[in-house]
């Protein structure tokens, strides 16, 4: 196979991979201001929709947070760090999944199949002035 016949089979199947989970999941790297990250929802049409997410690298931090719209102008901001061994959870849908050994949550991080017995850290979550505010001082 020639070169970039080879890297064009390779970017195809890696795309096929990564539409399940979370393709249109976008790294939006955002600067915290006394450790509250500030999201207009004007920039963030993945946040209007329920159902929407998407993936904020705070500056600084050594995680991203996933930020799920719930609906009904609910959110929640959670760590993508499986609480079972680690490993990086993925968000399909209703569910956020992990690929190491299958523990499921739910889009509040509450874990819905083991062997995960405790939910994702989670951050506080407010919506002021159409702006969805992250508190990413006291995980709990
Ligand atoms: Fe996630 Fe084991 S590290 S289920």
């Amino acid at each position: 196979m020639r070169r970039r016949a080879f890297v064009s089979a390779c970017g195809a199947a890696a795309a096929s991979f990564a539409l399940p989970g979370c393709a249109s999941l976008v790294t939006h790297p955002v600067t915290p201001v006394n450790g509250r990250a500030s999201l207009p929802l004007a920039h963030y049409p993945d946040l209007v929709r329920a159902g929407g997410s998407l993936r904020v690298q705070p500056s600084g931090a050594a995680e991203p947070v996933y930020v799920l719209a719930l609906g009904g102008g609910a959110y929640s901001a959670l760590s993508p760090t499986c609480t079972h061994r680690g490993c990086t959870v993925e968000i399909e849908g209703a569910v956020l999944r992990c690929p190491c050994h299958g523990s499921t949550y739910d889009r509040e991080g509450a874990v819905l199949v083991g062997p995960a017995q405790r939910p994702l850290t989670r951050y506080a979550t407010t919506v002021v002035r159409d702006t969805l505010e992250i508190d990413l001082r006291s995980p709990s």
